[in-house]
């Protein structure tokens, strides 16, 4: 019988960041992974420089039912203390749009550290190993490395390569996203398999699909970019983006769509302003009284011109001839065409799935975990990272709930 202090399960980002810090904190830490190599989010993340976290991080930036429970781990480890440790590692990085933090070199590079932070901590790592059943002991157990004495709890854990005992079991095995490259449903399993409830797991940060035939006329835009106001929502409970979004042969997306995603209810539409901070109105009846050029040409001064000719081409469904000159067009005409692309609304089918979410929003229910140590209700069971009902915007916010998740864990453990 194998025997440490605690058990982390999943070799991404969170186990391995919780794994440096509680290594580095004197306990016996052992790290499962049921693949070969390990953080491969990481190593595909920001096209493989990974947008390891933001300069601005609020618990604002991140969904879940109860929006504050971030709260306390995001203010104990921030983006300042992740900052200084990659400077400690001598790993270079820039900044790009929003306050986004990039490795200048690789994604590789933030590995390396991640790993190099579990040497010092005395980390053992067993790669590819499976755990096939996690067992309750209930009885206290003396730990001579914990800095507590004694874990209140104690667990046995079987996997393929012998059996464990623990006093903690630390659940970092993500979400359901991308299940190519080892995504799996372990953590929500192991939530059931002790009572605590989920939030239903849905694809978040996610493109956006439409019903075929209605979305033909815009298949040929495919790979057309620009910046739009995109919202969703009731009144009250809207949210909005200013960011690009990306025209696709199945629908939309791009980071404005992804942002959205996470937000879109199904069946609900979604609300475009295609020329943002551009008074459509006043611009066309402007050129109505100055110009002679064909509307789309005139509209192509504002949007893409391959949107503004799929545009006019439309205009036929809303009963009006588009290929006129913009001087022989009715007011109302043209304010019709403003206000269809300033406020153009549809309702997406679906999403294009885990295939292609960046993450999984839901998770395990924030009501059965301490915001202070994500310990459950579960004596010595611990959630961290993404199997965890808090899901951040697109920008970095994702890894820095990784590390202040782990980080808060392996301070109570
Ligand atoms: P993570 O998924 O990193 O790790 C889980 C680990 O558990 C994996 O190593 C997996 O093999 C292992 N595991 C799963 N099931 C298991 C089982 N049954 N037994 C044993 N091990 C198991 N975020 C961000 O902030 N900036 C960014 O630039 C990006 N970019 C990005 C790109 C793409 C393509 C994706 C898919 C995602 C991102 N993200 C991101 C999101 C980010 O990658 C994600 O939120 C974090 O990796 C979550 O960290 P975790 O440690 O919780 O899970």
């Amino acid at each position: 019988m194998h025997s440490f202090d605690v058990v982390i399960v999943g070799a991404g980002a969170a186990g391995l960041f919780c794994a440096g810090v509680a290594g580095q904190l004197g306990l016996k830490v052992l790290v499962i992974d049921h693949s070969e190599k390990v953080a491969e989010k990481i190593r595909i993340s920001g096209g493989g420089r990974s947008n390891f976290t933001n300069v601005d991080v609020t618990a604002a930036n991140f969904l879940s039912e109860n929006p504050r429970f971030a709260k306390s781990a995001l203010s104990r480890y921030t983006p300042a203390d992740f900052i200084g440790l990659v400077k400690k590692h001598n790993i270079a990085f820039h900044e790009k749009h929003k306050g986004q933090l990039f490795c200048d070199r690789s994604a590789e590079d933030l590995i390396a550290m991640l790993l190099a932070e579990c040497a010092a901590g005395g980390v053992e790592r067993w790669q590819p190993c499976s755990v096939k059943n996690i067992r309750f002991l209930a009885k206290p157990q003396v730990l001579a490395s914990s800095p507590h004495g004694q874990c209140a709890s104690s667990y046995e854990i079987e996997s393929d390569r012998g059996a464990i005992h623990c006093g903690a079991v630390v659940i970092a095995t993500g979400g359901l996203s991308i299940p190519k490259i080892g995504a799996t449903d372990f953590g929500y399993r192991v939530a059931k398999q002790f009572d605590l409830p989920l939030v239903t797991p849905r694809p978040a940060l996610v493109p956006l699909t439409f019903d075929e035939a209605a979305w033909a006329p815009f298949a040929q835009l495919s790979g057309l970019s620009l910046p739009v106001d995109i919202a969703t929502g009731a009144k009250k409970a809207s949210m909005a983006f200013r960011e690009d979004l990306l025209f696709t042969h199945r629908g939309l997306s791009g980071p404005g769509v992804l942002q959205i995603s996470s937000y879109w209810a199904e069946g609900t539409p979604i609300r475009l302003n295609l020329a943002p901070g551009t008074d459509l109105s006043k611009h066309l009846s402007e050129a109505k009284a100055t110009s002679r050029k064909r509307i789309a040409n005139e509209l192509a001064g504002l949007v893409p011109s391959r949107l503004a000719d799929t545009w006019v081409e439309q205009g036929a469904t809303w009963g009006h001839d588009w290929q006129r000159p913009v001087n022989e067009a009715s007011d109302k005409a043209l304010n019709a065409l403003a206000e269809h692309l300033s406020r153009w609304e549809l309702t997406p089918t679906g999403t294009e799935g885990y295939r292609k979410a960046e993450v999984t929003g839901g998770g395990v229910d924030t009501k059965v975990l301490s915001s202070q140590t994500l310990e459950s209700r579960q004596p010595g069971l611990f959630f961290i990272g993404e199997v965890v009902d808090v899901t951040g915007w697109l920008g970095g916010y994702n890894f820095q709930w990784a590390w202040a998740s782990g980080y808060a864990c392996a301070h109570g453990l």
